[in-house]
């Protein structure tokens, strides 16, 4: 999975260059003229056609990806189906080109279930979750045929009790108390989470939905949080689901990390799945269908973000200020994750500097002590493994248009959400006291 082609033939500055490219999806390669070429196309020429900044998803990378998922959960255990938690990157293409790889979905309210929808991802395949869900997304959940809805709290029953009038088939997501290193706001498996049931009200909501009518307890799900590069708190939270007794379905969730960074080592999918798949052969009953939802670890490394430089503030440190920032990437800011760059026409090498947005505050960073070579006003810099969550967490800080997406592949291009214009930014205020909300 980490393998990345650097054709012999092309231009190669230093070893440098190949450390970078490995972070780029699959196939990405420095081609004779030095240009950086993801999917077949030079990210020089998708910058001039599309403007920045700019998500770029590898649609090839992204379908590969999802097989793999698909393919290595089937080998090591048949009965059983890979969900995308969609919130990673909620784009009616991306729903598409998941659900045609034979991905599910999983959404967590209203929003996402109505994107998932409109892009024709079957009702059937697609789980619903949330710790605060409204009666109307219950009831639209429900109205759609949603496959599987995922009951995280009393209330829950008592609203879809309301609602249901036939039968729908839910799980129970329990909280298995297991703490993963991650960081703080991403772990939600551990004592104390807002997320599931703890042992006595999952204990409690078992009994009652035994004895309901209307809703049929199909199994458990369990989530313990994102980005987790470890495998042992998943053996340790299936085990803790096994404790409950038998059920027909387990959701074992995501949360697989990825490699942002040079030093990061998540496990390989084929590693964490059989950590997890070896654990649910040790602990779950044979028969039972398992889920899998993986969110990051689906879209990271099949996007990048592309930037144009703006100003070069040279001195110790160098600032090279972007055209994005904490506008399109909220990682930085509110996880503290890094992240690698470099001018996609001069890959590798160069001098540590501070890479900035545009944004007005000082956390407003994308990369600090990032080695860019030569930077210039007017160059282009991508930023790679932005697939997961930035999109998804983009906002108009400072008046910022979200970007667009530009899916690539076999030597093509093509925007499959457009940016956001400055008409769109005045689209919601009211001038007319009125026109009402
Ligand atoms: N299932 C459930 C119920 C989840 O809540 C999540 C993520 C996933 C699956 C997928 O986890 P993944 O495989 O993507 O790690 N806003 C943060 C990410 C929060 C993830 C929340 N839940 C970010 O920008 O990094």
């Amino acid at each position: 999975m980490t393998t990345s082609t650097l054709d012999a033939s092309h231009t190669n500055p230093n070893d440098d260059a190949r450390a970078l490219i490995e972070l780029f999806p699959e196939g990405t390669y420095v081609d004779a003229e030095d240009e950086l070429v993801v999917g077949g196309v030079r990210l020089t020429d998708i910058a001039q056609r599309f403007g920045t900044p700019a998500y770029v998803l590898d649609e090839t990378a992204l379908i590969r990806q999802a097989t793999l998922f698909r393919e290595a959960l089937a080998a090591r255990w048949p009965n059983s189906r890979v969900v995308f938690a969609s919130k990673a990157f909620p784009a009616t293409a991306v729903y598409r080109t998941l659900a045609e790889a034979g991905l599910g979905a999983d959404v967590a309210g209203g929003g996402e279930l109505v994107l998932a929808l409109g892009a024709g991802v079957a009702p059937d395949s697609i789980v619903m979750h949330g710790n605060a869900k409204s009666v109307e997304e219950l009831q639209a959940a429900v109205d759609a045929g949603v496959g599987l809805i995922v009951i995280d709290n009393f209330d829950d029953i008592a609203k879809l009790e309301e609602i249901v009038t036939g039968r729908q088939d839910v799980l129970i997501r329990v909280l298995p108390e297991v703490a993963a290193e991650t960081h703080e706001a991403l772990a939600t498996g551990k004592h104390g989470s807002k997320f599931g049931l703890r042992r006595a009200d999952a204990e409690a909501a078992i009994t009652r939905l035994r004895s309901s009518e209307r809703l049929n307890l199909r199994g458990l799900h369990m989530h313990i949080g994102s980005q987790i590069c470890e495998v042992e708190p998943y053996v340790a939270a299936v085990r803790a689901l096994a404790s409950y007794g038998e059920f027909d379905i387990y959701d074992l969730g995501g949360g697989l990390g990825v490699r942002y960074t040079y030093d990061d080592a998540p496990p390989s999918v084929e590693a964490w799945l059989d950590g997890l798949i070896g654990a649910a052969r040790r602990y779950l009953p044979p028969h039972a269908q398992l889920l899998i939802e993986p969110g990051r670890s689906v879209v990271a490394r099949s996007g990048l973000t592309l930037y144009r430089v703006v100003s070069v503030k040279e001195g110790r440190p160098t600032f090279v200020a972007v055209d994005g920032g904490m506008g399109d990437n909220l990682e930085v800011s509110l996880y503290g994750q890094r992240f690698e760059a470099t001018v996609v026409n001069r890959v590798g090498g160069g001098k540590a500097v501070n890479l900035v947005g545009k944004h007005c505050e000082s956390g407003d960073r994308i990369s600090t002590g990032v080695a860019l070579r030569e930077p210039r006003v007017g160059d282009v810099v991508a930023v790679p493994v932005t697939g997961a969550y930035c999109h998804t967490m983009s906002n108009n800080y400072n008046g910022a248009r979200r970007p667009p997406v530009i899916f690539v592949g076999g030597g093509r291009s093509r925007a499959v959400v457009r940016r956001e214009t400055y008409e769109d930014l005045r689209r919601r205020d009211l001038l007319d006291p009125e026109e009402g909300v």
